[in-house]
């Protein structure tokens, strides 16, 4: 007798498998590979000692030990929401009350990532329609697949989303009587993944301004997804959308410690418009009734006793000689390949290259094949596109400098040479 099948849920059917998975697998072979494909930190600089401490005073403290390693609440741990206000508000510039937040406005999130998902849950039906730009990152789009949501996407530049494209196309929406439909626009505007590309400060006001203007037709909110913010190389701090939603009604700012602290503890935030955060605890309730509240204490800790500012600027002189080194050795090598373009992130992990239209980065393409035989990995860049626009491009690549030690990364770049070279008709 033969076994009936199992029966899944449209939005299981609808969730696509993770492109890079193949990838994975292919490479799993070479124990010489240099990957600049995962988005993984700087394994070396993981505050193995100042969590060590953190936790070590947090467990001999009878009474912190018993908080900490209880249930917590569903919002997450109140001294931590707190330190979280204060910092995005000093990042900004500001303080938490000139921006309209309070702890009240904050909660904790197992990564981000929880976040991203949180909000298609909260706000997405499947004839909605979700703005981002183009590329973006590709896990988000994995999200909305499995929602059904129509996504429409708005390209970039070196800028970040372009603003007058943004307008062109919430204009179009409306025309087609389709603006009520459009539920989120989702940009990642710091040292974005997957292109390492920054919303100038210029276009940050218009981007509000627009978003703004049609309020009074629909209210669009925004999800700021602030992933890279903290890793900042050079150039000043730029404002976030959030600080620049005046009466905190639009934009829902995505925060994490997965980037400045440690991914292992999982910790992310978001801080929302004041008549969300009712709303999205429900649903967290439902998620897990709480994120580990140990790393909570942890972070709180972290906060408190300086260690973590300390740690972000540690980190920044890291990545900062890492980028450097990813960017000066693609200038070497690809000298004799004047049509090779990339991008020149002030922050964050990741470069986009732009490869010539004969060597095309596409799974299963001479290039990519070439570059596995080599020993490197790279993420493909269509993952990053959609084709609501027509075709999506097929010569772009992210690589990563995360968590590549220096040699690899020179290395890396050498072989990826290699098989552009050997892939060039
Ligand atoms: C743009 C962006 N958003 C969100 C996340 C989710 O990170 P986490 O869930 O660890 O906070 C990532 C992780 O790579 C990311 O690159």
């Amino acid at each position: 007798m033969s076994a009936a099948t199992l029966s899944f849920s449209t939005k299981a059917r609808r969730t696509p498998e993770s492109p890079i998975s193949y990838f994975m697998e292919k490479a799993i072979g070479n124990p010489n590979l240099i990957s600049l494909a995962a988005g993984l930190v700087d394994s070396e600089s993981l505050p193995a000692g100042p969590v060590a401490r953190a936790m070590a005073e947090i467990l001999n403290d009878p009474k912190a030990a018993k908080a900490a390693l209880q249930y917590g609440t569903t919002r997450g741990y109140l001294p931590l929401l707190e330190k979280i206000a204060g910092h995005i508000a000093t990042l900004d510039g500001t303080t938490a009350q000139a921006m309209g937040i309070s702890a009240r406005d904050v909660m904790v999130t197992t990564g981000s990532q929880q976040l991203l998902y949180m909000l298609s849950e909260l706000l997405l039906d499947p004839e909605d329609i979700v703005i981002v730009e183009s590329p973006s990152y590709f896990v988000f789009h994995s999200v909305l697949a499995g929602t059904g949501v129509r996504v429409v996407s708005v390209p970039m530049d070196d800028d970040g989303m372009k603003t007058g494209e943004l307008e062109a196309t919430l204009t179009r929406l409306d025309a087609a009587g389709e603006l009520h439909r459009v539920k989120l626009i989702y940009t990642v505007d710091y040292f974005q993944n997957p292109t390492g590309r920054t919303l100038s400060v210029e276009r940050r006001r218009d981007f509000m301004r627009i978003v703004h203007a049609f309020a009074a037709k629909q209210r669009i909110l925004v999800l700021e997804d602030a992933a890279y913010r903290e890793l900042r190389y050079e150039g000043p701090e730029l404002p976030s959308l959030k600080s620049l939603d005046a009466g905190n009604r639009h934009v829902i700012y995505a925060g994490t410690f997965s980037k400045p602290l440690s991914p292992g503890m999982k910790t992310g935030y978001a801080i929302v418009p004041n008549d969300l955060v009712d709303h999205l605890i429900r649903l967290k309730g439902n998620h897990d009734f709480g994120s580990n509240n140990l790393s909570q204490y942890v972070i709180h800790h972290l906060i408190a006793n300086g260690e973590y500012a300390k740690h972000v600027e540690t980190l920044k002189n890291v990545y900062r000689e890492k980028r450097d080194t990813m960017l000066n050795a693609l200038q070497a090598e690809f000298a004799d390949m004047p049509e090779v373009h990339w991008t020149k992130p002030r922050g964050g992990m990741f470069v986009w290259l732009t490869m010539p239209t004969a060597i095309p980065t596409t799974p299963g393409g001479a290039f990519i094949e070439n570059s596995i035989r080599e020993g490197v990995l790279f993420i493909p860049g269509e993952f990053g596109h959609v084709d609501d626009r027509g075709p999506v491009p097929k010569t772009e690549a992210r690589i990563s400098f995360g968590d590549a030690k220096i040699p690899q990364i020179l290395e890396g770049i050498k072989r990826l040479r290699k098989a552009a070279g050997a892939a060039a008709p």
